[in-house]
């Protein structure tokens, strides 16, 4: 593998495994920066490997091509949490310098090691068991009540390797497959929640850490589409609590780089507001996507200052309200021709595209608007959102 072009001056070179849009959105803040980034990405097409010029293909299953990429990187950070054990062991064994840490980063690949840890430190998840068999399933379901979510360890994303089921008979194929594998399943009582809500904080390796405001998230069929930050209304007392869980798992878990804890906001527990963790991300995430534009410093550029342990960027919002709402692939292959009607019409909205094929459902891009008037402000990023991805048509 060729290494990647070093700006004079003393600058390093960030390592990124995985080309996806995390990875491209890193490339503007770096190049502000002046630092260099590389990316191993799955194809020369791959989002970042558009804007990246320093992007060699790569698998990133395999150790030897992972660890001849990380040779040319001060740092190497993630894009994803797919990188499997053996290839991370060996880049520790090799010293590369990985942010977060395989012993963090696990606790972000398998959601059974996630309800194991955070239901040590104490930290509220939603009732949970860990089963291969028909029976567990319907013991537990009969325990916490039908339906339950069922949601394999490793591998999901967007929803993928989630299931809510009524019954123990619906899980028969992903049952086999626990069993055989050996994996387990994750079996969680279904919360109903009054909403999702995120907390984003991004910790040093010399352990500073700064958090963004509590936002809220909206899934549609399992996919997030809208982020509302700050959250609306949010207790005073939770969004502290939320913060203060946040920053202790990251502190707790050794973790580096940004830190995503996504939440459940449940009814109140003898009069005090709540909420359950859904899961951990260890990566810029879509519920800080708003911050590009509506904080002084944005998930993306904290993400470089985390994994080279710089300084911490302040998080302070910009504005009142910043509404993020996601492009999803539509039935409309070309995308560009929206810019036109979408950019004369709202001047203020901020649009951001990540270069990939459309695909129905898939994240291609977002918006972000920012401002006073909440409802207007949601209005406006839907309209820009679903207008390039064609749903709206005027
Ligand atoms: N225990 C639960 N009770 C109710 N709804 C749940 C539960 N677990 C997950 N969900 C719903 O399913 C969505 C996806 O679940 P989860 O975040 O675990 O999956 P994922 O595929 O890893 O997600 P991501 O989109 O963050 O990659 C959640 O955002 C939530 O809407
Ligand atoms: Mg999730």
């Amino acid at each position: 593998m060729t290494s990647p072009r070093r700006a004079p001056g003393g600058f390093p070179v960030v390592g990124i495994i995985g080309g996806g849009q995390l990875a491209r959105m890193c490339a503007g803040p770096a190049a502000e920066l002046g630092v260099t980034l590389s990316v191993l990405a799955e194809a020369d097409d791959a989002s970042a490997a558009l804007v990246v010029p320093s992007s060699p293909v790569g698998d990133h299953t395999e150790a030897e091509e992972v660890h001849a990429f990380a040779q040319h990187c001060d740092v190497v950070t993630f894009d994803h949490e797919h990188v499997p054990p053996h290839v991370l062991d060996l880049l520790v064994a090799e010293g590369v310098e990985l942010h977060p840490h395989p012993a963090a980063l696990r606790f972000a690949q398998d959601k059974l090691a996630m309800r194991e840890r955070l239901t040590g430190l104490g930290v509220p998840c939603p009732r949970w068991v860990r089963t291969d068999t028909a029976a567990d399933v319907t013991a537990f379901g009969d325990a916490v009540g039908w339906p339950v979510v069922a949601k394999t360890p490793r591998g999901g994303y967007d929803g993928k390797g989630v299931r809510v089921v009524a019954d123990a008979g619906e899980l028969t194929a992903w049952l086999e497959r626990a069993a055989s594998e050996g994996s387990g399943l994750l079996l969680e009582e279904r919360v109903s929640f009054r909403r999702e809500l995120a907390v984003l904080v991004a910790r040093s390796p010399s352990g500073q850490a700064a958090a963004w405001p509590v936002v809220e998230t909206v899934q549609t069929d399992g996919i997030c589409t809208e982020v509302i930050a700050p959250a609306p209304g949010l207790d005073a007392g939770l969004s502290a609590d939320a913060v203060h869980a946040a920053l202790r798992v990251a502190g707790e878990l050794d973790v580096t780089g940004v830190l995503a804890v996504e939440l459940f906001e449940v009814e109140a527990v003898d009069g005090r507001a709540s909420f359950v963790v859904n899961e951990l991300a260890m990566r810029p995430h879509n519920s800080g996507h708003w911050s590009m534009d509506g904080a002084v410093t944005g998930q993306f550029e904290q993400h470089l200052r985390a994994v080279l342990d710089l300084p911490l960027g302040s998080p302070r919002p910009h504005d009142r309200w910043t509404v993020m709402a996601n492009v999803l692939g539509g039935e409309l292959p070309d995308l560009y021709p929206a810019y036109r009607h979408v950019m004369a019409r709202d001047p203020e909205a901020k649009v951001h595209m990540y270069g990939k094929g459309v695909r129905p459902g898939r994240k291609i891009g977002h918006v972000n608007i920012s401002g006073d008037d909440l409802a207007d402000l949601r209005e406006r990023a839907a309209h820009a959102a679903g207008y390039i991805q064609g749903v709206v048509t005027e």
